[in-house]
């Protein structure tokens, strides 16, 4: 198939993009201009519809979209122009060139949207669906990028930082590549197509403080944790939300702070609906890839951990 790619710059973009020409698929992927982009990548600006029009499609014929595009904050501005309007032009864009099917890359946590960010996702979530367009949305648990925040101070003898006792929230994590396949197999697979994907990766339920332990018997030292009240968390967006009053720019770090708070205290497992709980059995797995198996790649250098904004996802 032919596939218009976005977001292949970004983690689970990129492994996506790898595991679609694996699959034989022609991939033409639309990146923000930069320098030094790859060569082959069209550039285009995602704030203008006539930049997607003909920068991005450029009149040719695609089978797909797939989109792996997010805000790299979160932050209520960029939230809305990139997870729904960039989205909706995108989606405009390629209905207009005869695009029959879309995958979207979304979040578990839209199942209980208290965030901004998760608010523009729904609402774009819910134009595709009404789009007429055959489509997948998948929403995974947690990365292992994510979860992988506190090697470094393991690894240098600090104590682990856990929110409460370290088992408020669990997920299953999947990892990058099994992801990618997932987003991959919604192309041709029709069980995966016109559906809301929740999806993890294999094995139990992860609570942080189990990710903690793990990564001191990985690294051979004596297990020390330190708890973290809640309550903290909660002061600080109070008193952002204070301040912000006086600056305004003070507000995009209380929204910051709120969803920290967010994954401090919600699982990204499934929700049941009618009980309120989250349920690891009802969480369907991908994949083969554990996080403890990352961690130990981690732990013999076999890889290295990304950093940058996008680590607060
Ligand atoms: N982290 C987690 O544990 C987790 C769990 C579940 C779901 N998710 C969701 O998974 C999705 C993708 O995550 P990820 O970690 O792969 O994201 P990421 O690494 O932050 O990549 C985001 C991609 O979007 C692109 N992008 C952002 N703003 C853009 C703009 N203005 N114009 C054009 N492209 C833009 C980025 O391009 P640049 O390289 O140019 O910035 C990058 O390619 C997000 O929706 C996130 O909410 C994350």
């Amino acid at each position: 198939m032919r596939v218009c790619l976005l977001g292949a710059t970004g983690t689970i973009g990129r492994a996506t993009r790898a595991s679609l020409v694996q699959h034989g698929h022609e991939v033409v992927c639309l990146v923000r201009p930069r320098p030094g982009i790859e060569e082959g990548f069209r550039q285009v600006d995602m704030s203008s519809p006539a930049s997607i029009v003909h920068d991005g499609f450029r009149g040719e014929r695609f089978d797909a979209v797939i989109s792996c595009m997010a805000s790299r904050t979160g932050v209520p501005r960029d939230a809305w122009a990139i997870d729904h309007q960039a989205h909706v032009d995108v989606l405009s864009a390629a209905r207009d060139a005869g695009v029959g099917q879309f995958v979207l890359l979304s979040a578990i946590c839209v199942q209980k949207p208290l965030l901004a960010f998760q608010h523009a996702k729904l609402a774009f979530e819910r134009t595709l669906i009404e789009s007429g367009m055959t489509w997948s949305i998948v929403r995974p648990t947690a990365y292992f990028k994510s979860l992988s925040g506190q090697f470094e101070r393991v690894r240098q003898g600090k104590p682990y930082l856990m929110f409460g006792t370290g088992e408020l929230t669990a997920c299953k994590p999947v990892s990058d590549r099994d992801l990618a396949g997932y987003l991959a197999d919604c192309l041709q697979d029709p069980a995966k197509q016109n559906r809301v994907l929740p999806i993890g990766g294999p094995g139990e339920a992860i609570t942080p403080r189990r990710q903690g332990e793990e990564l001191f018997a990985l690294l051979g030292r004596k297990p020390r944790f330190r708890r973290v009240p809640v309550a903290l968390l909660d002061a600080i967006i109070a008193g952002l939300g204070v301040a912000s009053r006086l600056r305004p720019t003070l507000a995009e770090k209380a929204e910051l702070a709120r969803i920290g708070r967010y994954y401090a205290t919600e699982s990204m497992l499934v929700l049941d609906p009618r009980t309120g709980r989250y349920d690891a059995d009802a969480t369907p797995s991908t994949g083969t890839e554990t996080l403890f198996d990352y961690y130990r790649a981690l732990a013999y250098g076999e890889t290295v951990a990304e950093r940058g904004d996008h680590a607060v996802f």
